[in-house]
């Protein structure tokens, strides 16, 4: 890691990353665009990726006509070139830097996997022991930063403090926020590879009032972050290989996505300049949710509701009503399958025959049953609706014995090396700031009325004091 030059601009020849700065395809081809209030149509350049996929070059086309683009949702709208992730959605298949994530599941570790997705090849083994060593020497944090663990209660919810533990890590290292040459540009990679764990393993033992835990340097990053989380104090730590294994593999699948929406949000973020670790506090935010990260956690819940599989024709009654969404199915760029859902899905099946109590086993036929109803139902065949990588992911985590509460988490432990990844990107190819437009449908032009000749209207009860007693602490 020394010899690497520290005053290189990634699109500079000396920098390690020029190879792998996105570069804007050359337009090929033309199209017409016909508008019924002008004369000429409008010619605009085609840009096409690897894959064959065109994209209209809309840049300018407010500035040479007027108009906007309408597309809520990013459904159509591509917002950078990238080079880290590939998925093509027709076939089913994901590519981390131009490897298939089957042979990286059954070949690679997680670290090695990050290295891949930071420098844009395989590590080597001498690259990847120093990786190792760089990544456990950064999972350290200042002693101040202790105390903000003093402030959350026990049961709060360990996503909350991740939130607010990655906004905070943004008052401790502030030196690299530019990133201006290669070495900050590593040097924040691995911060935030090596502090999601152990964020995440404080997250965790605040929310259950325990007493935190140091990693140990002759354990490796996810048997770490395991350790770190679920060691008892009174006992000796103790690790099945096949949980390490199913763990590593399930944050492999997770770890990058191209543009999803906490990745994209990690982008944008980071187009103001902001500090990095800001911008991932951005993206754990926007992974929180059922629709994204926290899918998982909806999964197991849907499927601890279900009392039997003869209920299951019911459920999806309901779902064609419109009363139910099936957490777990779905996607919006795979419409055939999810390969990462058929990587995890074989593993479910193992550890639910391995580890799996009568509640697990139960869960994991319901769930077999459910997905088989669906992919023979004309109704989501036709939605092209199919298990997605969450929907077996929640369940082997049931089984293995980790708490709902902490699905998101893990997810975000392994996707911080994608948010990460796109943020260095993003910054080193000069993307511009993130700033779309609206269609604004409000009122315009009111007259204003001065206070005294306002009507008086009732004030909305959520404004009214609820005379609960309220007593400032005391500052010094
Ligand atoms: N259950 C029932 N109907 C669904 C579902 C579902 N899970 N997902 C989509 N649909 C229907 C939806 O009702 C709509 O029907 P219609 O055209 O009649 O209005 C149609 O399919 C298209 O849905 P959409 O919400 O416009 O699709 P989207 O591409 O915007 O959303 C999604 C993708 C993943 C948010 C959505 O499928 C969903 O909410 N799934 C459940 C949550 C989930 O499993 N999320 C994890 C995604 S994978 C991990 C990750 O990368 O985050």
């Amino acid at each position: 890691m020394e010899k690497i030059s520290k005053t290189c601009d990634p699109r500079s020849k000396n920098s390690i990353f020029s190879e792998i700065i996105p570069k804007e395809p050359k337009p090929t081809e033309k199209c017409l665009l016909n508008f019924s209030d002008r004369k000429k149509p409008l010619e605009l350049d085609i840009l096409v990726s690897e894959d064959g996929t065109r994209f209209i070059d809309v840049r300018n086309l407010f500035d040479r006509t007027g108009y906007c683009i309408y597309d809520p949702g990013f459904t159509s709208t591509a917002h950078c070139c990238s080079t880290i992730s590939f998925i093509d959605g027709i076939k089913g298949s994901l590519q981390y830097r131009g490897f298939k994530i089957s042979d990286l599941v059954q070949n690679c570790t997680y670290l090695e996997v990050c290295f891949l997705l930071i420098f844009g090849h395989l590590p080597s083994k001498n690259e990847l022991k120093s990786f190792e060593d760089a990544v456990f020497r950064e999972m350290v944090v200042h002693k101040n930063f202790i105390h903000l663990y003093d402030c959350f209660e026990k049961n709060t919810h360990p996503m909350s403090i991740m939130i607010g533990a990655f906004g905070a890590l943004s008052a401790f290292i502030k030196d690299s926020q530019f990133l201006y040459n290669d070495s900050d540009r590593i040097a924040t990679a691995i911060h935030v590879l090596a502090k999601m764990p152990l964020l995440a393993a404080f997250a965790f033992r605040t929310s259950r009032g325990l007493p935190l835990i140091k990693p140990k340097k002759k354990y490796s990053f996810v048997e770490n972050f395991l350790r770190m989380m679920f060691k008892n104090q009174h006992e000796k730590w103790k690790l099945d290989t096949r949980i390490l294994q199913t763990i590593e593999k399930i944050l492999i699948v997770h770890a990058e996505h191209e543009q999803n929406i906490s990745t994209c949000s990690v982008r944008i973020a980071s187009s103001s300049i902001s500090n990095p670790y800001a911008c991932i506090a951005a993206g754990l935010a926007s992974l929180w949710g059922p629709a994204h990260g926290a899918a998982n956690e909806a999964v197991v819940s849907m499927l601890e509701e279900i009392p039997s599989k003869e209920m299951i024709p019911h459920i999806l009654q309901k779902v064609k009503q419109n009363k139910l969404r099936l957490a777990g199915f779905g996607h919006r760029i795979y419409k055939n399958f999810d390969p990462r859902a058929t990587i995890i899905k074989e593993s479910a099946q193992i550890i639910a025959d391995l580890l799996g109590n009568e509640e697990d086993k139960k869960l994991m036929q319901i769930a077999l049953t459910l997905e088989q109803a669906v992919l023979n139902d004309s109704y989501f065949i036709e939605k092209k609706l199919y298990p997605n990588v969450d929907f077996y992911a929640g369940l082997i985590l049931r089984t293995i014995g980790i708490p709902k509460d902490m699905y998101a988490v893990i997810f975000a432990v392994s996707r911080g090396i994608g948010w990460i990844t796109h943020l260095i990107e993003a910054r080193s190819s000069f993307t511009k700031i993130g700033r779309p437009r609206q269609i604004y449908v409000g009122l315009l032009n009111q007259t204003f009325k001065k206070m005294e000749d306002r009507e008086e209207t009732p004030v909305h009860p959520s404004l009214i004091d609820d005379q609960k007693p309220f007593t400032w602490p005391k500052f010094n």
